[in-house]
């Protein structure tokens, strides 16, 4: 498995990727609009396959945002998750940013125990975050110039 920049013929699988793992999709304009602002974007591949992918930023121009991450359902608790956040967060922390924020399901079970992994803190929780009315867990992971 790789982890490499985002290409533009990946578009039609990180869609794919990105409608099984959620109810609600950014859709395919949102994440070429995304790619072509030259936001953080890349992709973990099994054999020439694109399994996984991660789309991150900078916001406030001091914090580190994760605006999505998903991984193939047919390939998870591979690490895939964990080398594409890895990376986000190494390529992030280039930055003089002092935290990186994401915002989690509070339903999301899965992915709030990757993020604990990591050593993600809740923030705090927003209550109807999503169009479904769910609410969200705010997490940040905090780190010093000493972590560099
Ligand atoms: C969250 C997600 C990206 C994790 O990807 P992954 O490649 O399966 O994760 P990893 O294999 O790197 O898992 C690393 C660790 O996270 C935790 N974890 C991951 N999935 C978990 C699950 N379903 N239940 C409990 N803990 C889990 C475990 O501690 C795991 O280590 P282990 O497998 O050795 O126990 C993946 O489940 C996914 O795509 N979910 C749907 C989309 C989503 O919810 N994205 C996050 C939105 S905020």
């Amino acid at each position: 498995m790789i982890i490499r920049e985002f290409r533009p013929d990946d578009l039609k699988r990180v869609f794919e990727i990105e409608n099984m793992s959620f109810d609600n999709s950014y859709g395919i304009e949102m994440f070429k609009g995304l790619y072509e602002m030259g936001t953080g974007f890349l992709v973990a591949e099994d054999n020439g396959y694109v399994i996984g992918y991660v789309l991150f930023w900078i916001k406030y121009e001091t914090q580190g945002h994760i605006i999505s991450i998903a991984v193939d359902k047919n390939y998870r608790r591979l690490k895939a998750g964990t080398r594409l956040l890895s990376k986000a967060i190494q390529v992030l922390m280039n930055f003089d940013i002092g935290s990186i924020y994401l915002e989690v399901n509070e339903n999301n079970k899965e992915a709030y125990e990757f993020y604990k992994e990591f050593n993600f803190k809740v923030d705090r929780i927003v209550p109807n975050y999503y169009e479904n009315n769910e609410g969200a867990i705010v997490m940040y992971l905090p780190f010093t110039r000493s972590d560099l």
